[in-house]
């Protein structure tokens, strides 16, 4: 791995084993981008990239050269209204009125190892040798603003992370106007788009797209990540797919509004721009104040979506995730939610508690409704202390008897939300983001308080710090139902009003970091009603996250399959819930259930009361078989095998770290009629290994891997019937 600089042709060239990244200062000072891609040759130089040709309707940077212009040649980090006319990556407003700037090379640095971005979360190293970091300074003379570029290669990673830094250094005060983590103007835009959306209960669908000239986006101005669209962008080029081809991949390291764009231009070109959204944000930087956008991620494959799914996979699991818990194997929860919702008193959590046990469960979540007067949606939020009423011993009381039944404990919170009717409100009713003229929409009968504000802030930290240092508490699941809207506080002046969406996102990261640093026994789960907050950031602070209100397993392979594009399967949580299921009234089989939520961070979400005792026993031994194998659902390296988005089955594979062990998953989504033969060419093996096949048959690698392994359609124990799955172990002899 190695940053070289060239100063002759003044390239610079980021390249591992894998990837190559290039560009230059360009005759105007500004930076020039050249390549990116496959590893070539860091001897060579790629200045041939930087097309110059006279064109009409061109502007010029001088009139001594009319073939250079900011139009027709790649850029780096491009500026706005200076004859680039595509979309810029940054917007600076001087207190002239005027929006230009010209942004010439400075200096640079090239150091080992990977430096924190102070106030926000991003990947790490564990030791300088795994990584080499580039910083670019750039000065605008006329406002006196220093821009940093900071790129990082990963040594054994195809890899590089960026971001970009504002300060400002003269007296002017400026404002920050737009500021992407990543702009990159592609060679060509032979590429297929892929993205993934959906909504609430349908979070991350697959979504490929072709690429046409025009600005294609997505986005959220939700103020959280969201379930529309995952901060999350591929780029397939040509016929590329799972497995094999070139796939670039974009993951913006943040929670809150994001804009991902691809501008396509007339000479099919492609820009790929990524970072805070610019709507409804300015950033006032005086003389010494900085700016430091989030991180975004670029991965880059050349064998298909399953090769970059297992890179962001393997370094969001290993330098992204922090803690004690990075590195523990997570325990198998019950959570109380679809037994109770609200309706709950201690007799009835400690009863469904002592069934827990009984099957095997080692943590026990209790969700919504043990705090303030929340006996439904429309009170308590803001009121973190327990409910007496509910629970007459106290959350100490009932933890004791958890404790006691030889399982941890977990709780619910929903911190960043108050409700009119809660004490908290009464007392501070203008502490939501709202305009005190204006309408106050709700999302569930609740509002947003202004994290932004410090006093806010200090309140619900030390709410929940008191909770946390008085309690036994194993687990937080930390929710976020609404949705912002009137992102408007009296408390804040004027100017800072285009500030607070991602103050309240700084502060967010800075309350997670506290809680996180001063209980890192504690395992923290995300959560956004199910997946709507699902973003690598998250994962920075909480290593899992709900991934769906949407437990039915049928559905789930849809969300399943979305979501391991980025996100390794020890950050999903995937629960087994009641049938017919609350969501979609569908009946699967419990096997089937269990099949399903194998594949990742594995739980229970039912009223084990009510089911019969075979159940209860098939649940005793799914348990037992997960305790066994977790480390291979949580740790192993996955890969999609067949796609619900195209095909009435779906499977996919995961093998262990060691390569020993593995599960092949096989799910009939819709019986057919007089069905053909399945066979599934398995992916990641040792081609002259033998493995054994469900503990009876023999073959090799090559064979599984090139002929295939066919599917036994008398194994499925239920019959030929729809929603029935098989499970398939796979042992190295
Ligand atoms: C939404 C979550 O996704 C559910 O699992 C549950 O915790 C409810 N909120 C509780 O209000």
């Amino acid at each position: 791995m190695s940053i070289k600089f060239k100063p002759k042709t003044k390239e610079f060239h980021l390249y591992n084993q894998e990837v190559s990244y290039i560009f230059c200062v360009l005759s105007n000072g500004q930076l020039g981008h050249l390549y990116y891609g496959k590893r070539i040759n860091p001897d060579e130089s790629y200045l041939q990239f930087i097309e110059g040709e006279y064109r009409s309707l061109t502007s010029f940077v001088s009139e001594e050269n009319s073939t250079f212009s900011l139009q027709h040649t790649r850029q780096e980090y491009p500026s706005f209204g200076t004859g680039d006319y595509a979309d810029a990556a940054f917007m600076i407003k001087t207190k002239d009125g005027s929006r230009l700037s010209d942004f010439k090379f400075y200096d640079f640095k090239i150091q080992k190892g990977k430096p924190t971005l102070e106030g926000l979360p991003s990947t790490y190293v564990d030791s300088d040798e795994e990584a080499e970091t580039l910083t670019i300074q750039l000065r605008d003379d006329y406002s006196q603003t220093l821009l940093e570029l900071t790129y990082t290669i990963y040594e054994n990673r195809p890899v590089i992370t960026r971001h970009a830094r504002f300060e400002q250094l003269g007296d002017e005060v400026i404002v920050l106007e737009k500021a992407l983590s990543m702009s990159l103007d592609l060679l060509d835009s032979d590429f297929k788009c892929l993205h993934l959306d959906g909504a609430w209960g349908r979070e991350r669908h697959v979504n490929v797209l072709p690429l046409k000239q025009g600005c294609h986006s997505i986005y959220s101005l939700k103020g959280a990540s969201s379930a529309e669209h995952n901060p999350f962008l591929a780029l397939l080029r040509g016929s590329a797919n799972e497995n094999f081809g070139e796939v670039f991949g974009f993951s913006l390291v943040y929670s809150g509004n994001f804009i991902g764009q691809i501008d396509v231009s007339p000479y099919d070109e492609a820009r790929i721009n990524f970072g805070i959204h610019p709507e409804n944000f300015e950033w006032l930087l005086s003389k010494g104040d900085s700016f430091m956008t989030p991180e975004v991620v670029m991965v880059y494959s050349d064998c298909g979506l399953n090769g970059m799914s297992q890179t962001f996979h393997s370094l969001f699991r290993q330098r992204l995730v922090r803690g004690k818990w990075r590195d523990r194997l997570r325990p198998v929860l019950l959570n109380n939610w679809e037994a109770m919702t609200f309706d709950f008193d201690e007799k009835r959590i400690l009863t469904l508690a002592k069934e827990a046990a009984s099957v095997g469960i080692e943590l026990f979540v209790m969700d919504d409704g043990w705090f303030g007067k929340r006996n439904s949606d429309r009170s308590g939020l803001g009121d973190w202390t327990v409910n007496h009423e509910k629970l007459p011993h106290g959350l100490t009381g009932l933890i004791e008897s958890i404790h006691e039944m030889g399982m941890s404990f977990g709780l619910w919170i929903e911190p960043e939300m108050v409700n009119k009717d809660s004490d908290l409100y009464r007392e501070h009713p203008d502490w939501i983001f709202h305009h005190p003229e204006r309408n106050t929409s709700h999302g569930r009968f609740q509002y947003t308080l202004n994290l932004a504000n410090e006093a806010v802030y200090q309140n619900i930290y030390q709410q929940l710090h008191h909770l946390l240092a008085n309690h036994e508490i194993d687990y937080i699941k930390w929710d976020m139902n609404r949705y912002m809207s009137e992102v408007f506080s009296p408390l804040h002046s004027s100017q800072q009003q285009g500030e607070l969406s991602h103050r309240y996102i700084l502060n967010l990261y800075r309350l997670y970091d506290a809680l996180t640093s001063e209980f890192p026994n504690v395992l923290f789960e995300s959560c956004s009603s199910g997946g709507g907050r699902f973003d690598p950031a998250m994962l920075y602070y909480a290593p899992q996250t709900w991934t769906s209100d949407n437990s039915d397993a049928i559905e789930r392979l849809k969300i399943q399959y979305g979501t391991s594009m980025v996100y390794p399967l020890s950050s999903m949580g995937c629960h087994v819930s009641e049938v017919p299921n609350q969501q979609v009234q569908r009946i699967t089989p419990l096997s089937t259930r269990a099949n399903v939520a194998y594949f990742g961070s594995f739980g229970y979400e039912l009223d084990l009361s009510t089911l019969s005792n075979d159940e209860k026993k098939a649940i005793t031994n799914q348990i037992a078989f997960y305790k066994n194998y977790r480390h291979v659902f949580q740790r192993g390296e996955f890969t999609r095998l067949i796609s619900p988005f195209e095909s009435k089955v779906t499977a996919w594979q995961v093998m262990s770290e060691d390569g020993n062990q593995g599960f092949v998953a096989f799910y009939r989504t819709m019986v057919t009629s007089n069905e053909g033969r399945q066979r599934l060419m398995l992916q990641n093996l040792q081609p002259e290994a033998i493995y054994k096949i469900n503990h009876s048959k023999n073959y090799s690698g090559a064979t599984l891997m090139n002929a295939g392994l066919v599917i036994d359609k008398e194994a499925f124990v239920e019959g030929l019937r729809d929603f029935t799955s098989l499970l398939i172990s796979i042992e190295k002899q």
